[in-house]
């Protein structure tokens, strides 16, 4: 098996810790895994390892938005995750909730805008979320909070086009789907933003897992997070991200982003909800090669 890591976006080192963790808990499975930083040569690498299978652990563009899978297609290679079309849609968030919406689940309002745009006034009222519509981890998010003096500034890496949405208040939390069933709810505790470091950092934001919430509210992230992995036409595991203001109940409830390549490092939520449903990480990660193209 090939392990297919790091890879070239901005979440190169969370690609690598998720990786390694996941060649380490299938080798104690009893697999023979080789692993393979992605680069241009991935072709190459790929044709002279003959692997049986590929397990995706790339994060962000190439390895979570169809690339790498139109890739493996091409090169008749079995792969774990998502295919080409459930991959390409999941990780453009501006039509993921134009699915979304057209499906009846909750999302906020949003568009894309130039960046020059952005930069130059206040394209909505604020508060709002200035962020790019195609990576993950938080890389690149900016909230313009209320009463805000002027648009924000963004950063010179930040792509042309840009998704700004009206920032929903509230509590995170997410839910995976393994298979086709949603494991459990997690709720995100941080001091501010759950940022690239609340994610990664250990100790950066503490995950109550089951979350302690109402059985109704529970129960929609459950039944919400299984809609969108089958709208999207996910395979093998999805996390959706949800935004909660518990002070409106149900109606508070929104849909965030679907991620077909979740993390699995140390600190990420999917393995931890698994385990605590009794899927150990080792059998989540068989169940993802299990589940895999053929
Ligand atoms: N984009 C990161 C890896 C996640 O969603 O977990
Ligand atoms: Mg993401």
């Amino acid at each position: 098996m090939a392990m297919l890591m790091g890879g070239t976006s901005a979440e190169r080192e969370v690609s690598l810790s998720s990786g390694r963790g996941c060649a380490a808990a299938l080798r104690d499975e009893g697999f023979e895994v080789v692993e393979v930083d992605c680069g241009p040569d991935l072709p190459f690498r790929l044709a002279e390892i003959s692997p049986d299978i590929c397990f995706n652990a790339l994060h962000g563009p190439l390895g979570e938005d169809g690339a790498v899978q139109g890739l493996l297609e091409w090169m008749g290679l079995s792969y774990t995750h998502s295919g080409v079309l459930a991959s390409a849609l999941a990780m453009d968030k501006e039509r993921t909730k134009a699915l979304y919406r057209g499906e009846g689940l909750p999302v906020v309002e949003s568009r894309l805008a130039c960046k020059a745009e952005v930069a130059a006034r206040h394209v909505m009222e604020p508060p709002y979320v200035v962020k790019p519509y195609n990576e993950g981890s938080s890389v690149g998010v900016y909230l313009v909070r209320d009463g805000a003096n002027g648009p924000p500034k963004l950063s010179d890496d930040m792509p042309e086009t840009v998704m700004v949405e009206t920032y929903a208040p509230g509590r995170e939390l997410t839910t995976t789907v393994l298979g086709d069933r949603a494991l459990t709810v997690t709720d995100i505790v941080t001091d501010g933003w759950y940022d690239y470091d609340a994610k990664y950092k250990p100790g950066g934001s503490r995950h109550v897992v089951p979350a302690e919430i109402p059985q109704e509210i529970f129960d929609a992230c459950l039944d919400y997070a299984e809609r969108a992995h089958r709208i999207l036409g996910c395979r093998g595991i999805s996390r959706t991200d949800f935004r909660w203001d518990e002070s409106r109940g149900l109606d508070g409830l929104i849909l965030l982003e679907t991620n077909t390549q979740p993390g699995m490092t140390p600190t990420s939520l999917s393995p931890e909800q698994g385990e605590s449903v009794g899927i150990t990480f080792g059998a989540m990660c068989r169940q993802l090669v299990e589940d895999a193209s053929c």
